[in-house]
């Protein structure tokens, strides 16, 4: 049997067998090329769990939104005149235009097809020459929302469990980068030609680092420094250490220890924000798959300095371009060459590696395999 032709239930069967095999391994090549799969993936995994869509400080002041998209669904994240975060289908209820495009800062929605007009929290305003009947039930549907560590998340399916309990022990180790407090600088969205775990398991992994980046990463956090840090349900995450004659960072929490200063923390909140956090930047990358070998991601960066001037600000994205750009060139090499015949499921290197690659797997096995 080609492996293209495994059948679902077949792939979940591979799963169980996973979970059941202590050898550190890789997927097999088949779960990161199928297109039914990664259907299965995001009916049964993605849709049911949290996902990121920004970052609260992106919308600081009532009446700020920002509109994206989280499986094929249009969205609003908006600061409503209470000052609280709604996440709203961003799809006008008359005959189904977009509301909002962009971001900026509103003090309602006005569609901009008919202008009907909707509150900030999503109740309909006012439909032009229509009667109070025939615009009946007509308020934009409101998702599920859960703010975490300054992170606007959204369940889709609307019955997911809380998500911060899941992640405690993270909880602790964020504890003193004090991450709802910091000031958003930059966000953009692109799509690159990997399958999303591919970008999850890069992300996440620091074997790679001083080979992918030796400009723009080999002398910052360099691969034999990285050291795996703890994990749990929900979670996992390593810490990139610096050299010890690092050049000290830029202004920070005055709560950080010395050990938390002395290098970046990576962590992965399953299933799919991966994030870098450090004494005074943080950067996270939101997936989402549009296709089996296609992932579009959200990624921004907020800073703990509130007067950071504007060219540190456009330096780091500079710096982080690069540094994506150099990853999206391998992803796109893997994505090729996860198609050949000899494409397998590989060993992986030892913990602070890839021990988050093995803790990421076990995650997605557990959760497909039923
Ligand atoms: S589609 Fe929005 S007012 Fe008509
Ligand atoms: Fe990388």
């Amino acid at each position: 049997m080609r492996n293209l032709e495994a059948n679902i239930q077949e792939m979940q069967t591979q799963l169980v067998a996973y979970c059941e095999n202590k050898k550190r391994l890789s997927l097999p090549p088949h779960f990161y090329t199928n297109k039914p799969w990664l259907t299965h993936e995001k009916e049964h995994l993605l849709e049911t769990q949290w996902l990121c869509v920004g970052r609260v400080d992106e919308i600081p002041n009532p009446g700020d939104f920002f509109a994206t998209e989280l499986l094929s669904q249009p969205l609003i994240a908006v600061r409503d005149n209470t000052g609280e975060i709604a996440v709203l289908s961003n799809v006008c209820r008359h005959r189904n235009m977009q509301l909002a495009e962009g971001s900026g800062s509103c003090k309602h929605f006005i569609c901009p097809y008919h202008a009907w007009s909707y509150h900030l929290d999503g109740r309909l305003l006012a439909a032009p020459l229509m009667n109070e009947q025939q615009s009946s039930d007509c308020d934009l549907p409101r998702y599920a929302v859960e703010i975490w560590q300054g992170f606007i998340l959204v369940n889709l399916a609307g019955n997911c469990e809380p998500f911060s309990p899941q992640l405690q022990k993270l909880n602790t180790l964020l504890a003193n980068f004090h991450c709802d407090q910091l000031q958003h600088v930059f966000v953009e969205e692109e799509t690159w030609p990997a399958n999303w775990k591919c970008l999850i398991e890069n992300f996440m992994e620091g074997y790679h680092l001083s080979r992918v980046h030796p400009d723009t990463l080999g002398n910052r956090t360099p691969t034999r420094l990285c050291e795996k840090l703890g994990d749990g349900p929900g979670f996992t995450a390593y810490k990139a250490n610096y050299p010890q004659n690092a050049p000290s960072r830029g202004i920070h929490h005055p709560d950080l220890s010395e050990d938390e200063l002395a290098g970046s923390l990576l962590f992965c909140a399953f299933p799919a924000l991966v994030c870098s956090v450090s004494s005074d930047v943080l950067v996270y990358l939101s997936l989402q798959p549009t296709d089996v070998d296609h992932v579009r991601l959200r990624w921004g960066m907020s800073v703990y300095d509130d007067k950071m001037p504007q060219d540190e600000i456009e330096q780091r994205v500079a710096l982080w371009r690069q540094i994506n750009s150099e990853d999206r060139a391998k992803l796109a090499k893997v994505q090729d060459a996860l198609y050949s015949h000899h494409a397998h499921s590989g060993p992986l290197a030892p913990d602070d590696f890839e021990g988050t690659i093995y803790d990421f797997v076990r995650y997605f096995a557990k959760k497909l395999s039923i």
